[in-house]
């Protein structure tokens, strides 16, 4: 039995303008089928039934139902006689690993493949198990040489700080989970940018968090004047009140963008007043390319709560992170951890313990790496695909492309029957349309997507937690498993991308 369903005003919402020149059944099906590809509608979401369906868009029965049936024989809907309609997913879906590397190319993953000399220092880390082979090994918090090399590594970047001021998490993703669990109450406020990594508004929904956002302009789409978003974001922050702000300001994933030092003082200040705590997600904070000026972590700015993880820098299987707060919410953060895990890997510990030793040279070799991926997806795409818009990033691992069209959900899905996976725009939507159909920084917008979804709720009388509304101008085109999928998409291009 599915847990979710969705109302037929709501299906209407998210089908946005389907209708095409073809009949309306086939329409009505394949846009279904897209909103289920790049994950606007989920996996076991019950959909309405078909008399409600013809009822809200004025359809015949007849054109529902043969859009279902196109549905099942495709394998997207599976019914079962008295429970409805659920959504499925057949083959390799947009947003999830794809089942043989052979076989496809995954640009869903804004990760790099792991360093090379890893393994190595895996060995090497294994010598220094022996130390900790007498203790139980359930270590919440973090081994005190990791936390220590957390702190110096900090402390290297500008940012005195000290062991106790740290806990090691299993990847940044799981930090951003606890935190979310910590700070945020069923039914609080908290803020993010929109587009935004959709794991982390998922862990703040997941927490009960209702979301304020604050739509966020590519890289570059003002050049380096980000006053705007400043005052879109303090406004937000003194309108709603949010309890908790989660942010990426350096190499904002999935944009690209780098927030100016002065906006960081600006916002802190502003969550500082109106207490609410400021999550700066800093996984990718140190993937400079060549980016001008001194970027030292947030908390430098103003009190701020940080995250890091060397799953960017090292190699994302390795899942460790780190959060960086003052030492009362340390001990929150410990108490909201062990009912649902015990602890970080001993071993995986001394590996980063090694790894932060060598950070410089990792950055090296990543800058590089990065600098080529960069230089190539933006040669190859002004070459083959001019009207696309790609904007030049100083770092981190995505770009967001602007499409020029509301196109990329057919684009992933194009993309997909070439073997080559991405994400579709909307997904890295909160609610959808407002922000993502016009990129660019409106401070009247602030909120409004929450605003908006509030009123449906109220009409519709359900939670709707979902994405609504129709397709981004951009997709993301990360570089998947590494600057050599960048290198890959420049051969496909040179083959003609065909089906895009
Ligand atoms: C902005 C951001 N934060 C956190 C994560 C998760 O990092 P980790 O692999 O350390 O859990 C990712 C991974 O894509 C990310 O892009």
């Amino acid at each position: 039995m599915a847990d979710l369903s969705l109302s037929a005003r709501s299906l209407e919402l998210l089908l946005g303008d389907w209708r095409g020149t073809g009949s309306a059944y086939e329409a009505l099906a394949e846009r279904i089928r897209l909103l289920i590809v790049d994950g606007r509608i989920g996996v076991d979401t019950r959909l309405p039934a078909e008399r409600d369906l013809a009822e809200r868009l004025s359809l015949s029965r007849t054109t529902v139902t043969a859009a279902y049936r196109h549905l099942r024989e495709q394998g997207m809907l599976h019914s079962v006689r008295g429970s409805g309609s659920v959504a499925r997913l057949t083959g390799a879906p947009a947003i999830l690993p794809a089942p043989l590397e052979s076989e496809y190319i995954d640009f869903s993953k804004a990760a790099p493949p792991a360093l090379p000399w890893l393994a190595e220092v895996a060995r090497q880390a294994v010598d220094d198990l022996p130390a900790h082979l007498a203790d139980a090994g359930f270590d919440p918090i973090g081994t005190p040489a990791l936390r220590q090399a957390i702190a110096d590594r900090y402390a290297a970047r500008g940012l005195p700080t000290t062991p106790d001021q740290i806990m090691v998490t299993i990847g940044a993703q799981h930090a951003i989970g606890l935190l979310s669990r910590a700070l945020v109450g069923r039914g609080d406020r908290a803020l993010t940018e929109v587009p935004i990594y959709p794991h982390a508004y998922e862990a703040l929904r997941a927490a009960g968090a209702r979301l304020v956002t604050v739509p966020v302009a590519p890289a570059g789409a003002e050049g380096d004047d980000d006053r705007e978003q400043a005052a879109a974001l303090v406004q937000a922050i003194r309108h709603s009140n949010p309890v908790a702000a989660y942010l990426i300001p350096d190499f904002q994933n999935p944009t690209g963008r780098t927030m100016s030092r002065d906006t960081r003082a600006r916002v802190l200040d502003a969550a500082a007043r109106q207490g609410t705590v400021v999550i700066a997600d800093e996984t990718t904070a140190e993937l400079s390319i060549d980016r001008p000026g001194h970027f030292p972590p947030m908390a430098a700015d103003g009190p701020a709560v940080l995250i890091g993880s060397v799953g960017k820098t090292a190699w994302g299987g390795i899942r460790v992170g780190w959060i960086r707060a003052e030492r009362p919410l340390i001990r929150r953060l410990l108490a909201v951890r062990s009912p649902g895990d015990l602890g970080t890997p001993i071993l995986e510990q001394l590996l980063v313990t090694r790894l932060l030793g060598r950070m410089d040279e990792i950055l090296e070799l990543r800058r590089e790496q990065l600098r080529v991926g960069r230089d190539h997806l933006e040669q190859m795409v002004a070459r083959h695909l001019p009207e696309w818009d790609v904007p030049h990033v100083a770092g981190g691992i995505v770009t967001w492309v602007g499409l020029g069209a509301p196109v990329s959900s057919q684009l992933a899905l194009g993309a997909r029957r070439e073997g080559l996976i991405v994400a579709a725009g909307p997904r890295f939507g909160v609610d959808g349309p407002d922000a993502l159909t016009e990129p660019v920084v409106r401070s009247g917008a602030v909120g409004r997507a929450d605003h908006d979804r509030d009123e449906r709720e109220d009409r519709d009388g359900h939670d709707g937690d979902e994405h609504v509304g129709e397709d981004a101008l951009g997709t993301v085109l990360g570089d998947g498993a590494g600057v050599a999928h960048l290198t890959r998409i420049g051969q496909r291009a040179d083959a003609g991308l065909p089906g895009f």
